[in-house]
């Protein structure tokens, strides 16, 4: 099975697709967590895709592209993935088409006001990538990852500002691929302003659906 989890910056793309790869065995390809990984390691990519992750700017269609094609490749993909932020314009999913057939594009649909503050109360673990927010999914100890003890951060991004701009580059790059996906019959739109839960089982009703 291979899925797409679509949205707008912090429709709750990450959250969901953790609880979906835990559900369903399969692994989750973040584009976001990948680069900030690179980012973190200053890897050659991370050093070309800093400024974009900063100013919430797309990073360029051919590294993501070959970034994704690497880790599909890897033996845990064998059976299907998670990808959660990938693709992100016309271009990106045109190269998905020409690797393989996604089953389903979930689509998170959320009030943009919504997003801001859901962004600006975000904070993520930097060792295993768990997402909490401060007042909608609280930590049990607050500041402490519930699954590995870390000290949770703030991503640099999640600046009210750079999320508007983020927001404004969603519209305008990534947006379109909902029409894209919807032609194909293969979007199913999901209502992202209830809580975690009540999102969760709308794509798992979606994907069940899928499976008979
Ligand atoms: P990325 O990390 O993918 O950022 P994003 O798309 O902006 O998405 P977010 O991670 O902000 O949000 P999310 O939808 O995963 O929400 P989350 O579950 O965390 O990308 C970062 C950057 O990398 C981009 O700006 C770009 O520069 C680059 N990049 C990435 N992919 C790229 C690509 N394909 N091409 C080019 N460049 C790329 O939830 C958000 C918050 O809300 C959390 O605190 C969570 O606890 C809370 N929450 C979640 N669901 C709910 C709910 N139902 N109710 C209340 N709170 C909720």
């Amino acid at each position: 099975m291979k899925l797409v989890i679509f949205g707008p910056p912090s429709a709750g793309k990450g959250t969901q697709a953790q609880k979906l790869a835990e559900k369903y065995g399969l692994p989750q390809v973040a584009t976001g967590d990948l680069l900030r990984e690179h980012v973190a390691k200053k890897t050659p990519i991370g050093l070309k895709v800093k400024a974009y992750l900063d100013s919430g700017r797309l990073g360029p269609d051919d590294l993501i592209v070959q970034m994704i094609s690497e880790r599909v490749s890897k033996p845990d993909c064998k059976n299907g993935y998670i990808l959660d932020g990938f693709p992100r314009t016309i271009g990106q999913a045109r190269e998905l088409e020409k690797m393989t057939d996604v089953d389903l594009v979930l689509n998170i649909v959320v009030d943009f006001e919504v997003l801001v503050e859901r962004a600006v109360g975000r904070r993520i673990c930097p060792r295993c990538a768990a997402v909490y927010h401060v007042k909608f999914n609280p930590p049990k100890q607050e500041g402490v990852c519930d699954k590995c003890g870390s000290a949770l951060i703030q991503r640099d991004d999640d600046k009210e500002t750079t999320v508007r701009n983020r927001l404004n580059v969603y519209q305008d790059q990534t947006a379109p691929l909902v029409e894209h996906y919807r032609t194909k019959g293969k979007l199913v739109d999901i209502d992202g302003s209830g809580g975690i839960d009540a999102v969760q089982a709308q794509m798992v009703r979606a994907i069940d659906r899928l499976k008979k």
